[in-house]
């Protein structure tokens, strides 16, 4: 199923001080629909993959969850999310103070800091003067920039500061876990009120961009796939589209949409959207059967009627489509 209309980013506002690879804030129009349409608010907004956050920062700042918990493996990514959290001032600051230039950058990319700080300082320097914000081994400066404006051209020292000191502001509704998606997803699994919003690095082929992209990009997708099926509460996964995704999420019982995105080359590419039930025109009262693992099938009894709306076994009280019944194709 397709659906949907290209995101206009300029019209979603920037919120991470990341430009992250393979980054969401395209797909925040949908997460919005996605977390507005669900029968009660969720209690955590639960993020295994979380790179430059945006989907937290929307679910968190739109008031569209009481929580977020974030879990991202990288330390340096990490350390910019702990450091926001703790110590947003420190931060803000040595980002206003910096003075940019070849030579400036090259001396703090070259050091090997251990303090959590200084992790933080170089993490988000690179990702602003690096190709593509890629700060995976192996990435180069950039050299032209925007404009021509050579490596500052990324640089906006007041507006990372306004960003951080305003995440700063909701930390007391955000938790940050530097860890493995797969140690920490299974304690949230039993929550009915956690959704989860799945974005992880994906390399099946051995030729998609992710492998460059980040430096864990390997992760064990029937696993997480298995591990899905055990939430209670919904969830939206993020996948590029690819045959053996499609197969995947049919065995596991999961529903698949496509939405279309544009990459960094203006080519039209769709995304996979991955949810434990379908995403047309659902009677809210009726999420719940979605959500339990024996109903994942589209022909269930459950479901179909869910579907269609003519059972006088299932009570649907109250409809709210959030995908339009008459998706545009393309
Ligand atoms: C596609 S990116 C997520 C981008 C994010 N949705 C955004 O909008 O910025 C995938 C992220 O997962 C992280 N990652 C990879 N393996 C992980 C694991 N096992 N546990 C936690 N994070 C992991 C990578 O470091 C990367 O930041």
């Amino acid at each position: 199923m397709t659906s949907g209309s290209i995101t206009n980013v300029a019209t979603v506002p920037q919120r991470s001080p990341f430009r992250y690879p393979g980054g969401k804030t395209w797909l925040v129009p949908e997460i919005r629909a996605w977390l507005r349409a669900l029968p009660q608010k969720p209690e955590v907004f639960m993020e295994p993959f979380a790179g430059g956050g945006a989907a937290s920062l929307t679910a968190i700042f739109e008031n569209l969850a009481h929580k977020a918990v974030m879990v991202e493996r990288d330390e340096h990514v990490a350390a910019v999310w702990q450091v926001i959290l703790e110590d947003a001032d420190w931060l803000a600051e040595e980002i206003l103070n910096f003075q940019i230039s070849l030579e400036s950058v090259r001396e703090v990319l070259s050091r090997d800091p251990e303090s959590l700080r200084g992790k933080a300082f170089q993490a988000i320097l690179r990702n602003r003067v690096q190709r593509g914000g890629i700060m995976a081994p192996g990435a180069s400066l950039m050299k032209a920039g925007e404009n021509g404006r050579g490596l500052s051209s990324r640089w906006y020292p007041q507006t990372l500061a306004r960003r951080i000191r305003s995440i700063y502001e909701f930390r007391q509704r955000i938790t940050f876990f530097k860890a493995d998606a797969f140690d920490l997803i299974p304690e949230y699994l039993d929550n009915e009120t956690t959704v989860f919003f799945i974005d992880p690095p994906y390399t099946a082929g051995g030729k998609r961009a992710g492998k460059r992209l980040y430096s864990y990009n390997e992760v064990d997708h029937e696993a997480l796939f298995a591990l899905m099926t055990r939430a209670r509460g919904d969830f939206m996964m993020t996948y590029d589209e690819a045959p053996e995704v499609e197969e995947m999420a049919a065995r596991h019982g999961f529903f698949t949409r496509k939405v279309p995105m544009k990459n960094t080359h203006h080519a039209s590419l769709f995304e996979l959207l991955i949810s434990p039930r379908p995403k047309s025109t659902v009677a809210v009262s009726c999420l719940s059967a979605f959500q339990t693992r024996e109903v994942k099938q589209e022909h269930h009894p459950r479901v179909r009627a869910a579907k269609n709306r003519r059972s006088p076994g299932v009570k649907c009280k109250k409809e709210r489509p959030y995908y339009s019944p008459m998706p545009k194709r393309y």
